[in-house]
């Protein structure tokens, strides 16, 4: 047996799977879900633990100005760039227990196999949280990877508020504040190459009866924040004529949005997940609405195309109120490069485990990393594609080999000198 089929053979099922039930303990729900937002005090909790099973096998913790937490496993060439793999522990407010934790958890299941066969790569190898890869709570999302890559300007997400009023900067203190152990790091820095294990969040795999998906890229995203601006009046006396209602103009537009993205391919991706109004009170017309917008499509000339009609589009169904368009992120589809993609296949060909090429329908961090180093993502099957929904679900057979798949091709990756 080679020293890297050593390795993967210490891969444990049963850990991994206990760790996924451990950590969902962390802003569990009534439901079997979690929620467990970015920077709460429940990923702090979620944190601590992490470091604390990485302790034994030696790694070393940081975090940056963002807070994002890497665990580092030394290699045989300290100055050498590391390979980073991870992903997010934050969830959506009824998230499931796997989106995120799988990646994180599939990355400490490695070092541990790595540990336990005295595996030393020549590179070092980092295992990597992400800060606020959902944007649920701190909008927008994949706050951490975007940061680290340079794509966004630090003093800008530190100014976002959540719901309460409380910034990403206080939260981040006092996540620092937590973790006193924990040296600072600087935000970003030169990465060899960037391999994150996810659940496929759609069902694809379980329908093709795969164990891991090879993913060729990511569809394309544009996230915008709109806010119809009317007036206060009575319900009861205030004629039609003379009223701002910003409830009944953002029906009207929310109805326009539907029908223009509608397309009989079913490509398009358009979700309002988001709405709030003012003053909410039922005896008062709606001086204020608010509310998200999620398109996505794997063609980034189409998305482009939908995503500028939608301001153009409020306007002209806003009657008598008016209407803010805020454009918060805009991310193209990407391919991730095929020399990425060959090491996982070649991987899961050793290891005698059905898989597939497939592209990627959600975000993840790994779309920051694209920019960064030479990237890409292995996917395991979850039940009925289900996800953002405290009902998900996987085989602790399927995690299992997808942190089989990972560790080779990390290993691999971290040894190309
Ligand atoms: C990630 O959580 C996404 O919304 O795709
Ligand atoms: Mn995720
Ligand atoms: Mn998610």
């Amino acid at each position: 047996m080679s020293l890297l089929g050593n390795m993967i053979n210490e891969i444990s099922q049963e850990r991994l799977w206990s760790r996924h039930l451990q950590l969902a303990e962390i802003g569990a729900t009534p439901a079997g879900g979690v929620n467990r937002q970015a920077l709460s005090s429940e990923e702090i909790t979620a944190r601590r633990l992490l470091v604390q099973w990485s302790s034994p096998l030696g790694l070393i913790p940081y975090s940056d100005a963002i807070g994002n937490l890497f665990l580092r496993y030394p290699g045989k060439r300290a100055d050498a760039e590391p390979v980073l793999t991870g992903s997010h522990i934050d969830t959506q407010p009824t998230g499931g227990r796997f989106d995120g934790s799988f990646g994180v958890l599939a990355g400490l299941e490695m070092v541990e196999a790595m540990y336990a066969a005295q595996f030393k790569p020549e590179r070092s190898i980092e295992v990597v949280a992400w800060t606020n890869e959902e944007g649920s709570r701190f909008a927008p999302g994949m706050m951490g990877s975007a940061l680290f890559r340079g794509q966004r300007d630090l003093e800008s997400m530190l100014k976002v508020e959540d719901l309460a009023g409380i910034s990403v900067r206080d939260s981040v203190e006092a996540v620092r504040a937590a973790e006193p152990n924990i040296a600072g790091r600087s935000l970003g820095f030169p990465v060899a190459a960037y391999v994150e294990a996810h659940i496929e969040q759609g069902p694809i795999l379980e329908m093709q009866q795969k164990i891991i998906g090879v993913v060729s890229g990511i569809q394309g995203k544009r996230v915008f924040r709109v806010t119809v601006k009317g007036a206060e009046n009575h319900a009861g006396t205030s004629p039609r004529a003379m009223r701002k209602d910003a409830l009944v103009a953002s029906v009207d537009i929310l109805s326009a949005l539907h029908v223009a993205m509608h397309d009989s391919e079913d490509m398009v991706k358009f979700t309002v997940g988001f709405l709030e109004i003012s003053p909410n009170a039922p005896s008062v017309v709606p001086s204020a609405v608010h509310f998200s917008i999620d398109l996505r499509h794997p063609d980034s000339a189409t998305l482009n195309a939908l995503g500028d009609a939608i301001p153009g589009l409020c306007e002209t169904h806003c009657g008598p109120c008016t209407v803010q368009v805020k454009e918060l992120s805009n991310d193209p589809s990407l391919e991730f490069p095929s020399a990425v993609r060959d090491v996982i296949r070649d991987v899961a060909v050793e290891l005698d485990i059905d898989h597939m090429d497939l592209p990627s329908a959600a975000g993840h961090d790994a779309r920051h990393l694209h920019y960064v180093c030479p990237t890409g993502m292995i996917f395991v099957p979850c039940a009925g594609g289900i996800s953002h929904n405290e009902a998900e679900s996987c085989k602790a057979e399927d995690l299992f080999n997808g942190a089989r798949v990972l560790a080779g091709t990390i290993a691999r990756l971290a040894d190309q000198v």
